[in-house]
């Protein structure tokens, strides 16, 4: 699993957000989504924090953040996998694209490389059925696929990651 570091400098910079923009826009979502960045997820600890700073229930917050897939509790990886299995990607083959995934980073779906690199979850769908099976690699969409090409498509990021 990717580290969670919840460090004093983190909270500090979310607590100049929330002071920032107080009065203003400072809604719950912005908020969210300023914690997601900060911290690469929101865990509870965070959602107390925030529930303090915004006066705002705990149950509320938790609510929000589970119910969007932008945020998310647990730190995720640099990469996150989304494979879509909705009906049209899983009736070609969805399935087998996220096994073939999953044993070739040895991890099962919903969890993260040890090296933090690369999250692998399902998804609903995502809307591109015409191009079923599909899966996105962050902002990127592979459709069509076929499990031969997941090696090659996977090189590319953690290539990316190394000449970094
Ligand atoms: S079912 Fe996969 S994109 Fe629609």
């Amino acid at each position: 699993m990717a580290k969670l570091d919840l460090s004093k400098a983190k909270y500090a910079k979310l607590k100049k957000f929330i002071d920032e923009n107080q009065g203003e826009t400072c809604g719950l979502m912005p908020v969210l989504h300023q914690a997601q960045e900060i911290f690469g997820c929101i865990p509870i600890e965070v959602q107390k924090f925030i529930s303090e700073e915004l006066n705002v229930s705990v149950a509320e917050i938790y609510g929000v953040v589970t119910f969007y897939s932008r945020f998310s509790t647990e730190p995720v990886g640099e990469y996150v996998i989304g494979v879509c299995l909705g009906t049209a990607c899983y009736v070609k083959g969805a399935q087998k694209i996220i096994d073939d995934i999953g044993s070739k980073l040895n991890i099962k779906p919903e969890q993260t490389t040890k090296d933090g690199k690369f999250t692998l979850t399902a998804t609903r769908c995502i809307g591109a059925c015409g191009l079923a099976p599909v899966i996105t690699i962050n902002d990127d969409v592979y459709g069509r696929l076929t499990p031969d090409q997941i090696p090659e498509i996977l090189s590319k990021y953690t290539d990316e990651l190394e000449g970094e």
